[in-house]
């Protein structure tokens, strides 16, 4: 299972890829705008730090200016992958570009049979956003059994990425379900690491060293 880092902070990016966790990037105009840089310049600034896929979103919501936009994307590196929502101008620009070898990621997919026409139309991902089905009282993991359930029966090679993730158990229920990978933000990559059983095991460890350490 590979994990991705949800977040266009360079910052955490390389805090957590020193940390082995980072097999690739994703990122959303809503992360970009955090930063107050540039797509262009913070795309290629991760594209330096992470050697993996890194994907970056269209802003058009025609498939003609979606298009022009993933194309320009996929110039800048070989390990862009172009996000495009899933809605029907998504879908004519993902055939396209399924054709060219650009790989795309298809967002904002709330239900299987989203996920069944990103797949058939050659979507190399496919990112469910687990915790905003979560927010409105539906179960975003359940989503994620029928997705890996329906992509298993047909032997599809379209990649499961679990996406608005919000705590450590989104991650280990992905991770028994088979998905692919989970893109996770920096504070849950933080608590990913955590167990306060760990700590105070640490801390008494310690405690009793101290005790000793001078006998001889
Ligand atoms: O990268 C897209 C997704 O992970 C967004 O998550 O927290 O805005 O629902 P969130």
């Amino acid at each position: 299972m590979d994990f991705y880092i949800d977040t266009a902070n360079l910052e955490d990016i390389k805090k957590y890829n020193a940390l082995g966790v980072v097999d690739g990037v994703t990122t959303n105009p809503s992360l970009i705008a955090k930063e107050g840089v540039s797509l262009e310049k913070r795309i290629k600034e991760i594209v330096e730090v992470v050697n993996g896929p890194i994907s970056t979103e269209v802003i058009a919501t025609d498939a003609e200016g979606m298009l022009e936009e993933a194309r320009k994307y996929a110039s800048w590196h070989k390990n862009i992958v172009v996000k495009i929502p899933m809605t029907v101008e998504g879908m004519k620009a993902l055939k396209v570009l399924s054709k060219e070898g650009i790989k795309v990621n298809v967002t904002l997919i709330f239900s299987a049979g989203q996920a069944l026409i990103a797949a058939k139309n050659g979507a190399a991902y496919v990112s469910p956003f687990v915790g905003r089905l979560d927010d409105i009282s539906e179960d975003g993991m359940a989503l994620v059994h029928e997705i890996t359930t329906i992509y298993g029966n047909y032997d599809f090679d379209t990649k499961i990425i679990v996406a608005s993730v919000r705590h450590p158990r989104h991650v280990v229920e992905a991770a028994m379900m088979g998905a692919d990978i989970a893109t996770i933000p920096s504070d849950i990559m933080d608590k990913l690491f955590k167990h306060p059983l760990t700590d105070k095991g640490v801390a008494a460890f310690l405690a009793d060293w101290e005790k000793v350490k001078n006998l001889q």
